[in-house]
């Protein structure tokens, strides 16, 4: 199993004392703050990298609130995931400019090449594939952003090389 790829045990709170007192200390610091619930979940997203059901049942537990609230703002804001992401990630600008630019092409590649649907992550924890609002690069469209790193006029074969370099770092690396 990939290092960043976690086992059903390891995104649960229950039963993996390591990230229940991480969580412990997210709600401790910032529980009494106003509009607290968001800014316990942003810290947990990216300190911990996901909110999972079990983390969000936690949360929702230690502050004695339904876990429907807390499931309700997980689901409403795209950048909360409830898996861990894989070691890198390649997101697809669907913006309008992006999108008429080419970007639902580069996707159908995208997914044909890695083997895996939109918002998933490949088996071995390598590649996540998100889509994403426009990044404010709309004159480069389609824009891919690969680990944080814009790519402007992508073009599906300039894609083919980056995604096969991704693959090739990792089974290097
Ligand atoms: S629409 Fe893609 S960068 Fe603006």
């Amino acid at each position: 199993m990939a290092e960043n790829q976690l086992a059903p045990l390891q995104i649960d709170p229950a039963t993996n004392p390591e990230l229940a007192s991480r969580i412990n200390a997210i709600l401790e610091e910032h529980k009494d703050k106003p509009g607290s619930l968001m800014v316990i979940l942003n810290e947990v997203q990216s300190k911990i990298g996901f909110v999972s059901e079990q983390i969000q049942q936690f949360i929702a537990n230690s502050m004695r609130i339904p876990v429907s609230k807390v499931h309700g703002v997980i689901t409403f804001y795209s950048f909360f995931t409830t898996r861990p992401r894989g070691k890198h990630t390649i997101k697809f600008c669907m913006g309008t400019a992006c999108y008429v630019g080419g970007a639902p092409q580069l996707i159908d590649k995208a997914k044909q090449l890695i083997g895996i649907e939109m918002g998933k992550t490949t088996d071995d924890g390598n590649i996540t594939m998100e889509e994403c609002r426009c990044v404010g690069a709309c004159s480069q469209a389609p824009v891919v952003v690969v680990d944080e790193e814009i790519h402007g006029r992508v073009k599906p074969s300039k894609m083919t090389t980056k995604i096969r370099t991704l693959e090739r770092q990792d089974s290097e690396g």
